[in-house]
């Protein structure tokens, strides 16, 4: 290693990282490669291998199933064969649009009712850049506490003020409008208030309907990101607007390709105007290569899918039914979940629940995925599942067993007892 001139008035930009791995990065030598990490190998279903044995896996947002479909397979690898992985190569903007890029956003634009769509390489840089372009200094931007990274990074990129509601809270919302229309009076710039469609950790959706009611008393404009909506939610699939009856009422409709549709990209759907706008001032589309073919071939296909085949949803929701239910009629605490998200709340120490997971992995062969203080409150533990149109009825009555044992278990001390030994043999 190379080391630049000592200064002793002066720090090494690398001291920090050498002394603090991050509120994440320090539990590395314990979790990496088990608790993050993890290599789930084998074909996307509803059991995979997991360091050599076969679990069922409730962590992968492939909602509909279709990351496996065949007729899915089929169209990605004539496109990969067709195209390449490089066609076109540019950004949009540039040298790297087609036919084929324009009829997925008119595909995408009439599925979720809007007037146009424009295609996001990624969604979490597309939606960085939506809010980015959305504002200028004097507009105020009003979000949800909870909400996700994403859209916390693009509000960072916000020059002028911000105000967070308490967490899907219509009351909160409304106090931080008042402010924020005094504030916007000053300054003469307008509102942005953004929430989710549904929140992914917990599964409640958006109170979307409460928000738009509150356009009668105030000016704004809505942005929704609808990650976890799109495809599993509403008449058709197009989301947690259609749920809520509001479409209409959100300005700026985002959803990412990255659940529902299996794939990557993302897009972003509004009126007509507000599109043309926005694909000549998206940062991280105008500077960034746009989406391959196979991409745009693929997310075509899983579009018809999505449109053609309702069956792939009602597959979905018979899964999420049987294991919400299923789950509360054992005396789980699910929490609010409004979606197919679903939580499973317990109480424990950290290493407890490091324990715990364990032996649903290796004893009961069960693999979610587990959230922790700082995301949650200390002293709780919550196990996430997502359900899928792939999974049976049988994943579904082997999980809730394996849940029964591990809260016994939980209950009578057993991952106290784990986890102390662990910790004495690790000398800590
Ligand atoms: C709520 C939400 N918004 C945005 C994103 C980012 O989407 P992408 O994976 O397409 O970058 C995600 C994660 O996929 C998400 O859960």
């Amino acid at each position: 290693m190379v080391k630049s001139a000592e200064n002793d008035k002066m720090k090494d930009l690398f001291e920090k990282i050498y002394r603090d791995k991050g509120p994440l990065g320090k539990w590395a030598s314990q979790a990496e490669g088990y608790f993050v990490f993890p290599k789930l190998e084998g074909q996307i279903s509803n059991r995979m291998m997991f360091q050599g044995k076969e679990v069922i896996t409730w962590s992968i947002n492939d909602y509909l199933g279709l990351a496996n479909h065949p007729e899915v397979r089929k169209v990605d690898a004539e496109a990969a064969a067709q195209y390449g992985s490089a066609y076109p190569m540019g950004a949009r903007m540039m040298s790297g649009h087609t036919d084929l890029h324009e009829q997925l956003q008119n595909e995408l634009a009439e599925f979720v009712s809007k007037e146009a769509a424009y295609l996001l390489n990624f969604g979490y840089q597309g939606i960085m850049s939506t809010i980015d372009a959305l504002v200028g200094k004097d507009d105020i931007i009003v979000y949800d506490v909870d909400a996700h990274a994403c859209i916390i990074d693009g509000v960072r990129l916000h020059m002028g003020k911000r105000f967070t509601y308490k967490h899907n809270d219509v009351e909160s919302l409304e106090k931080n409008l008042e402010r924020a229309t005094k504030m916007a009076e000053q300054t003469g710039g307008g509102i942005l208030v953004i929430s989710e469609g549904v929140f992914g950790m917990r599964g409640e959706q958006g109170r979307l309907k409460e928000i738009v009611e509150l356009k009668k008393k105030f000016n704004f404009r809505f942005l929704v990101d609808d990650a976890h909506g799109f495809g599993t939610l509403g008449a058709t699939g197009a989301g947690a607007g259609e749920e809520q009856g509001v479409q209409d009422e959100i300005d700026v409709y985002f959803a990412t390709f990255a659940k529902s549709m299996a794939s990557t990209g993302a897009f972003i759907a509004a009126d007509k105007e507000i599109i043309d706008y926005l694909k000549y001032n998206l940062r991280s589309q105008m500077f960034a290569k746009s989406l391959q073919m196979q991409l745009t071939l693929g997310a075509l296909k899983r579009l018809e899918m999505l449109r053609t085949m309702p069956e792939l949803k009602q597959n979905l929701w018979k899964i999420v039914d049987a294991l919400q239910s299923g789950l509360k009629e054992r005396g789980f605490d699910i929490g609010t979940t409004q979606s197919c998200v679903t939580p499973v709340y317990l109480k424990g120490s950290i290493p407890e629940a490091m324990a715990l997971v364990r032996d649903l992995r290796e004893n009961h062969g069960i693999f979610c995925s587990i959230v922790v203080y700082p995301v949650i409150p200390k002293g709780l533990i919550l196990l996430r599942m997502i359900p899928t149109a792939t999974h049976t009825l049988k994943d579904v009555e082997e999980t809730l067993d394996a849940f029964d044992a591990i809260r016994d278990r939980l209950d009578n001390g057993t991952y106290k007892r784990m986890s102390a030994a662990l910790m004495a043999a690790m000398g800590e």
